[in-house]
């Protein structure tokens, strides 16, 4: 019993929080490059202000972040002390393709992930690569408004195609889109959309979502050709939604909340729009342009796997009047029974098992946990030491939830790789200080320190956890 023998256990990234050189070797600007600390930040990342260019005045944390360009083998080095099986990393689209539409990629980009995967191999570590993590090149939002736009689908299939040409043999796990649920949230981010006065919102992410399932079941297909290897997953913003009471009313909230945040990958695990998004998209006014070859896409290159992000449950109610919780990108109500980070997002490791069974049941396709984590104040003590307890406590509890789930309830896991293994740069809210790693980084908010690497007292627990395969924890 427990955890298989294979089994996956890792730490995540994404390439603009954590890479930094964010004008080298030819790279390109992003969205996400362009997002300063502060608090006009949840504006931009929402859509609803302009920012596509540096503006003086602001702090751009992606531009340096940790500075992993220049720092990977010695955190991947780290990374196989702890024991990793596996690295969740992001390829930043504007190393490979720096406009987004040209015809020729970038080769230094190319060898950049190149001798990173190599890196990777030689300490036997299996990379698991995301496509796009919330990254769009600015170039393709100002000429095209970002995945409005069905051209997108063309530019995606290039960057696509050179990477499994490229790395074939050294990558086979690719994850298509980051969060793909986070258009609804975070359209700048996870669409390159910026809403012009008056534009029906809606209508446009939706579009722009229906452009970005096209291109991952296209993404699939190409990845099954060029290497039949390959294996594919969605990846959601996971977290069921709980209703506050048992009132009726509640109760059936939630259940259309948890339909919200499906409807994206049940399109890409089932290959076909669901039929309640349908009639919702339908009430709503909203007409997705959407072609007979789109639909036979869908239908043919489902994806192989299911992976997730989970930090927290949410929960619902039509009362208005009930306390909201702060600091997370998901509106959620306080839920009375569970305890909450310093950012107020609900600590809740049952839910975790609770969602599992929930994805498992909805897709009977096996699942892989790519995010999870507690965003935490780390001091070092006068010895340098970070003694991050709290943080193996949060990863301890949700460890056995999980172990539960495969265990109790026969669930087939692929793998778990914590959030932010290292400390980078937080995507909510651009902070330094937000810190999720086994391994401290020496910078702050406002981008000073030496960039130092020091391990916490969570680095020697994880690789205990990872060394039983989950039993000593
Ligand atoms: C997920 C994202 O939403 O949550 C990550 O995929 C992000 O990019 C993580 O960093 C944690 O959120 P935050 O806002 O604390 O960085």
């Amino acid at each position: 019993m427990g955890f298989r023998q294979d089994f996956l256990w890792g730490g995540a990234t994404a390439a603009n929080q954590c890479e930094g050189a964010y004008n080298t070797d030819g790279r390109g600007l992003a969205n996400v490059d362009v997002v300063p600390i502060g608090n006009e930040r949840f504006d931009i990342i929402s859509g609803k202000r302009k920012m596509l260019d540096f503006e003086d005045g602001y702090f751009y944390p992606a531009k340096k972040a940790i500075d992993m360009y220049h720092h990977y083998k010695e955190d991947i080095k780290l990374f196989a002390e702890m024991g990793f099986k596996t690295y969740r990393l992001s390829i930043a689209w504007t190393r490979i393709f720096p406009n987004g539409d040209e015809l020729e990629p970038n080769e230094k980009g190319l060898a950049f992930y190149e001798d990173l995967f190599k890196t990777c191999q030689q300490y036997g570590i299996e990379p698991l690569v995301t496509i796009t993590h919330f990254d769009c090149p600015i170039h393709l939002i100002k000429e095209y408004g970002g995945w409005r736009n069905r051209k997108m689908i063309v530019f995606y299939e290039r960057l696509v195609r050179t990477l499994f040409t490229r790395y074939k043999g050294l990558v086979k796990y690719w994850l298509t889109f980051n969060e793909i649920n986070m258009i609804l949230h975070a359209p700048f981010m996870g669409a390159g959309l910026v809403f012009e006065q008056g534009e029906n919102e809606q209508q446009t992410k939706y579009q722009a979502a229906h452009h970005e399932l096209v291109a991952s079941a296209l993404a699939t297909k190409i990845a099954h050709e060029i290497d039949p290897d390959n294996m594919i997953g969605c990846m959601l913003a996971a977290g069921e939604y709980y209703p506050l009471t048992p009132k009726p009313e509640d109760v059936f909230l939630a259940q259309q909340k948890n339909h919200e945040n499906y409807f994206f990958i049940d399109v890409q695990s089932r290959g076909e729009y669901p039929a309640y998004a349908l009639k919702a998209l339908e009430r709503g006014g909203i007409e997705i342009d959407m072609t007979e070859e789109d639909v036979t896409l869908l239908k043919q290159h489902t994806v192989d796997f299911i992976s997730f992000s989970y930090y927290s449950s949410r929960v619902v109610t039509t009362d208005e009047s009930v306390e909201k919780t702060a600091g997370n990108i998901f509106k959620s109500v306080k839920n009375p029974y569970l305890e909450a980070s310093e950012w107020g997002w609900q600590i809740d490791p049952l839910g975790l098992r609770t969602t599992m069974n929930a994805i498992y049941d909805r897709y009977q396709k096996p699942l892989f946990i790519v995010e999870n984590g507690l965003g935490a104040i780390d001091m070092p003590d006068e010895s340098g030491c970070v003694k991050d307890d709290y943080r193996i406590s949060y990863l301890r509890e949700h460890i056995k939830a999980m172990k539960d789930a495969v265990e109790l309830d026969g669930i087939d896991l692929l793998g778990y790789t914590s959030w932010g293994c290292i400390d980078l740069v937080s995507a909510g809210t651009g902070e330094m200080k937000k810190r999720y790693g086994f391994i401290y980084v020496d910078r702050d908010n406002d981008g000073n320190g030496s960039l130092k690497r020091t391990k916490k007292k969570s680095f020697d627990w994880y690789k205990k956890v990872i060394a039983s395969n989950g039993e000593d924890l």
